[in-house]
């Protein structure tokens, strides 16, 4: 059934700032999530334990952690590639951490060196580890929709990685268009092949806005039933090892979008849309949200 409640993971903090160049200090980073916490997330992905030779943007996410005012009940998610990534996130707090792996044996060797097979046994380790200290455990597919090394990507191959992680423990399965080439009925068919091995309420689409389609894509997933996604406050962002890759969609649109089909989020938009503001003021450039802009335009 159409959802008429969703949950929005903001995923700017990470997603969104992963793939800047200039350093960004993590005083900026700590007011962007505790504007974003303000703003009534009950989820931010906040951090990244991987390799700062691989993702140098990212070398702050244990002082971020220290940093930030946590609020009750909220979750804040890192990722973690691997056992020492996952050290980091214990040590660092983390509510939830997170594996990820991909459709596409191309772009798993590109982003995390492995093939798809080794990442799932690398995975195993983080997984009994989350699962011992108490931790949400979350898996991420990239390229569900289209791989930028390989072409194609069929919905076979993304339910054979969404079965490897329900089978590690995922409490929850992220649907990723990494480079945003999916359209909506491509969509519909890649989210119901999926929910035949997890359940619909646990799985969750991550679109990245590269070819305009990411707000048609939620809709289209909201049609079949997928009631959490994935967004990035200005629609921050990019993947550093996918090529052209644009920001998230923007959570300012997502918001406007949701308030008028009547659909609870929980989230205060003008809150976010100030967020917004200020995370591109310091980056030196407009955000990338329609509404986010026409709302601060007023
Ligand atoms: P590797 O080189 O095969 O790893 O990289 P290794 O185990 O051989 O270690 C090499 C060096 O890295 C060693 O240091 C390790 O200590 C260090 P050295 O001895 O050379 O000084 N190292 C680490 N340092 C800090 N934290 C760690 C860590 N692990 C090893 N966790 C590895 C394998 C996975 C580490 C590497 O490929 C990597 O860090 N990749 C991350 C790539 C990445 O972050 N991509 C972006 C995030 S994914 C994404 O954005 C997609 C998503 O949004 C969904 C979507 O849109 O598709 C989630
Ligand atoms: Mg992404």
């Amino acid at each position: 059934a159409f959802p008429t409640k969703v949950k929005i993971v903001e995923v700017g903090p990470r997603d969104g700032l992963q793939n800047e160049k200039e350093t960004i200090s993590a005083e900026v980073k700590i007011e962007l999530v505790d504007r974003l916490t303000d703003a009534g997330f009950i989820n931010i992905e906040a951090a990244s334990f991987v390799s700062p030779k691989w993702v140098p943007q990212m070398a702050t996410s244990t002082e971020v952690m220290a940093g930030i005012t946590r609020k009750a009940g909220v979750i804040y998610s890192a990722l973690t590639p691997n056992m020492k990534g996952f050290e980091g996130a214990l040590a660092a707090k983390a509510d939830e951490v997170v594996i990820f792996g991909a459709a596409s044996e191309a772009f798993s060797q590109k982003n995390i060196n492995c093939s798809i097979a080794e990442s799932i046994e690398r995975f195993r380790d983080v997984a009994q580890a989350a699962k011992q200290h108490n931790i949400r455990l979350r898996g991420s597919i990239s390229c569900s929709f289209g791989c930028p090394y390989q072409g194609e990507v069929s919905p076979e191959s993304v339910a054979d990685v969404v079965r490897r992680l329900k089978d590690l423990g995922c409490d929850e399965i992220d649907i990723a268009d990494t480079i945003g080439v999916g359209t909506p009925r491509h969509v519909q068919k890649v989210m119901e092949r999926a929910a035949k091995e997890f359940p619909l309420a646990q799985l969750s689409g991550h679109f990245h806005d590269t070819y305009g389609q990411a707000l048609a894509n939620i809709y289209a997933a909201m049609e079949v039933g997928v009631s959490t996604f994935h967004s990035s406050v200005a629609g921050l962002g990019g993947c550093p090892y996918a090529k052209g890759a644009t920001g998230n969609v923007s959570t300012e649109d997502v918001l406007y979008m949701m308030n008028g089909l009547g659909v609870e989020t929980g989230i205060d938009l003008d809150k976010v849309v100030d967020a917004g503001q200020f995370i591109s003021k310091h980056l030196g450039r407009k955000a990338v949200s329609r509404a986010g802009n026409a709302i601060a335009a007023k």
